[in-house]
């Protein structure tokens, strides 16, 4: 099997590498990402390995359909940026790695949320600097405050569990109910209410139609002064713009991203030296009360292990004429 392996990091690399040796797949690694522009550099490969950000559009899936390419392997849970229907039209299977280490995002959600509360980044850079002072660095309590959770599935149930060892309420929102949560005194609320009562509300439901922009200048209005929300799921959950105007008229206190709508521009590239264009991503880092990680939640030792061997037996699975449990259709 001769894998085309795009959006590659040394990382990356370094992981697919180490556990190939009970494979013995042949790669092809390719720095650059997944596009209509790039395809071409698929030829003579069977399968394409892509991330996040890889655009898998209709006119990526012709190309690709013309190489020969015949299962398109991402190495992540989401997989909004691929045309399911484009891929099924060119009879090219799709495979995800659907779980691995839900803990990976709720941690770093939970990261998010003690960063900006505590301001432990700011006080780190003062007291570097010989500045001891406590002036603007107050925080609160998270013990009874109340988080609201929308999507309680793998991830978001981890992180209610985790905020529950913290003493908070928790209630959530979800297009089914887990019971289990139920029964860990997680209450489900409707999605309104979970807006309203909520002092803090992170997001850890898929992108989809249904979910682009939910937080919106219709729920920010709904939302307590001063709350906090953190997005560890999908950029697009977020409408940015609405939320920057949030933030200037002081009704959203604090913003905790890891993903944003136009990442694939941006996030896991050195653009120091860069002049960045987009404005509104400027704009977002010139408030105090702003955190953006460049889409690192799942970035653990554990989560790439799993994620790294899951790719390499979801295309073990097809190599082998094997059921694909992966398989998104
Ligand atoms: P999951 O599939 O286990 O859970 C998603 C939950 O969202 C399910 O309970 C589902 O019922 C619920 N849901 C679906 N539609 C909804 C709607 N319209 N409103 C409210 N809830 C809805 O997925 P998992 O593993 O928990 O991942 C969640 C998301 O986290 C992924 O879709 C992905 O976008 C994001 N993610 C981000 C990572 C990062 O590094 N920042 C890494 C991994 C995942």
């Amino acid at each position: 099997m001769k894998i085309a392996v795009f959006s590659t990091k040394s990382y990356d690399q370094e992981y697919f590498e180490k556990y190939n040796t009970a494979y013995d797949y042949n790669f092809s690694f390719f720095e650059t990402a997944l596009n209509p522009d790039t395809a071409k550099l698929s030829a003579d490969c069977d399968v394409v390995c892509v991330f996040v950000n890889d655009l898998v559009n209709e006119e990526t899936i012709k190309i690709l359909s013309s190489n020969g390419i015949k299962l398109i392997a991402l190495r992540c849970a989401g997989y909004n940026n691929v045309d399911l229907d484009a891929a099924k039209k060119a009879n090219i299977k799709v495979v995800r790695v659907p779980a691995y280490s839900p803990e990976a995002v709720a941690e770093h959600a939970l990261a998010l949320i003690l960063t900006l509360n505590r301001k432990t980044h700011k006080a780190y850079n003062r007291v570097r600097e010989g500045n001891f002072s406590l002036k603007n660095l107050i925080g609160f309590n998270l013990s009874n405050k109340t988080i609201g959770v929308i999507g309680t599935g793998k991830i978001g149930a981890t992180f209610c569990a985790i905020l529950k060892g913290f003493g908070c309420r928790i209630i959530a929102y979800d297009i089914s109910e887990n019971e289990e949560l139920v029964a860990m005194g997680v209450e489900f609320h409707s999605l309104e209410e979970v807006f309203k009562q909520s002092d803090i509300i992170s997001l850890h439901c898929p992108l989809n139609q249904h979910t682009k922009h939910r937080v919106n200048k219709e729920s920010i209005d709904l939302m307590k002064s001063g709350v906090m929300i953190i997005n560890t799921s999908r950029g697009a959950l977020i409408k940015t713009e609405d939320a920057i105007l949030g933030l200037k008229d002081r009704k959203i206190g604090y913003l905790g991203i890891d993903v944003y709508e136009q990442e694939e521009n941006l996030f896991f590239e050195d653009l120091s030296e860069h002049i960045i264009q987009d404005d509104m991503i400027l704009r977002l880092l010139s408030f105090p009360n702003v955190l953006i990680t460049s889409h690192q939640a799942y970035f653990t030792k554990e989560a790439m292990n799993q994620i790294t061997v899951i790719t390499l037996d979801n295309i073990k699975d097809f190599e082998n004429n094997n059921e694909l449990t992966n398989e998104v259709v």
